[in-house]
């Protein structure tokens, strides 16, 4: 994903997808482990590019705002092990939708992303999930 134009030409080659119609972005777990010397924001706007209005991009990454000691050792754990993360915050994540239209609820803790069923108790915390969710839909 670093290398955005072979990732699409690669993409376009395969004539999989058909670019007449909206497609999903799907960037899952993925972008923190983009650092910034590799402008993240650049690469996801190069994937949204080609793709028609109406496309998608569906993103959720971790995020140390909701307990910054924990999941900044986390990243530290990876970051030492061979594994460099960035977790950003919710304003740094944001700017990966910057020019889309977020869809509701916008950008949140990934369990209160459109739950698929009523409270029940036993939700985890937005501490323990560390991840922000959002859904974005190109103009
Ligand atoms: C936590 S997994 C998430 C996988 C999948 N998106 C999902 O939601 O189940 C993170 C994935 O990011 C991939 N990954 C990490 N760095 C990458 C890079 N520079 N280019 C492409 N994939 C990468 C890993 O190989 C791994 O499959």
């Amino acid at each position: 994903v670093t290398d955005p134009d072979a990732l699409m030409s690669a993409v376009e080659d395969s004539q999989v997808l058909d670019f007449d119609q909206p497609i999903a972005l799907s960037l899952n777990a993925l972008m923190h482990f983009i650092t910034d010397p590799h402008d993240p924001f650049a690469i996801v706007r190069r994937l949204l590019d080609p793709l028609p209005a109406g496309s998608a991009l569906a993103i959720n990454h971790c995020t140390p705002d909701f307990d910054p000691v924990t999941w900044n050792k986390v990243a530290e754990i990876y970051t030492s092990s061979g594994t460099p993360v960035q977790f950003r915050s919710h304003s740094d994540v944001r700017r990966f939708f910057d020019g889309l239209d977020l869809i509701e609820p916008g950008l949140c803790c990934c369990h209160r992303w459109r739950p698929a069923g009523p409270a029940d108790g036993t939700e985890p915390t937005d501490a323990q999930i560390g991840l922000l969710a959002g859904v974005g839909i190109k103009r």
